[in-house]
């Protein structure tokens, strides 16, 4: 079945059918999901889809709706559900055939997210909920700040993206508790890493991946 997003028509069947896991990796701005991703994807090979990514990629190709998008994003703000589940959809049909279970990285942000994404594309199967403190937030960002060249890598930006982050979070986690996995992301990436392989070595054992 066809279905609109951003008013672009996706069939979206390949996604329904294809049955592959989608592990959603949430947590806050600085809490680690892009280093953590990098990790699980050498390891279990699934396709890394990072929803900032995609936005910033976006916004690089230069059309109208990235500016827009660029200018939410410099606000700390989350941009429109549709525009977001668009290109997520998009890049998630492109990889369908050859993927091996998709790790879709910063959504959903807020709960309509997540009941949209389950309504329209498919069923998460686990989520992994890396939870960090503001301050080491905070110290993470502005240190990767020096080098990373992001719009939203500023002292004020980043004090915004730790509100948007503490407004919309809890309902996310609260309505999805039973495939969330919350880890401690204070520690040392290793560490941390040594949890994430505990949650999914047990899903493989029952998914087969
Ligand atoms: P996005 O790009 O997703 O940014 P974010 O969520 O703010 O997260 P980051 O990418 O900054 O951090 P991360 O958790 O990946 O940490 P990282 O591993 O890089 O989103 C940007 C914007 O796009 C949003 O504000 C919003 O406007 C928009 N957007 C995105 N998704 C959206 C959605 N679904 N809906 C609506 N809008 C959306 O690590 C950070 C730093 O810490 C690095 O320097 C790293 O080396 C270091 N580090 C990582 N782990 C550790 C550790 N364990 N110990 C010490 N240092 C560490």
């Amino acid at each position: 079945m066809a279905t609109q997003l951003e008013r672009k028509e996706y069939d979206l069947t390949p996604l329904r059918e294809s049955k592959l896991p989608i592990i959603w990796v949430l947590g806050g701005p600085g809490s680690g999901k892009g280093t953590q991703c990098d990790k699980i994807v050498a390891k279990y090979g699934f396709t890394h889809l990072s929803t900032g990514d995609l936005l910033r990629s976006e916004v690089q190709s230069g059309s109208g709706r990235g500016q827009k998008l660029n200018a939410i994003m410099e606000q700390g703000e989350l941009v429109p559900l549709d525009a977001v589940l668009g290109l997520l959809a998009e890049a998630m049909l492109a990889n369908v055939t050859s993927s091996k279970g998709f790790l879709i990285d910063g959504y959903p942000r807020e709960l309509e997210q997540g009941l949209t994404f389950e309504k329209q594309i498919s069923e998460c199967t686990i989520i992994l909920n890396f939870e960090v403190s503001p301050e080491t937030m905070t110290k993470r960002l502005l240190h990767r700040a020096q080098t990373s060249g992001r719009v939203d890598d500023n002292e004020e930006t980043i004090k915004k993206r730790l509100d948007t982050f503490s407004k919309h979070s809890k309902p996310v986690i609260e309505h999805f508790s039973n495939k969330c996995k919350t880890i401690n992301a204070e520690r040392d990436p290793t560490e941390i890493f040594k949890d994430i392989e505990a949650c999914l070595d047990s899903l493989a054992n029952i998914n087969g991946f």
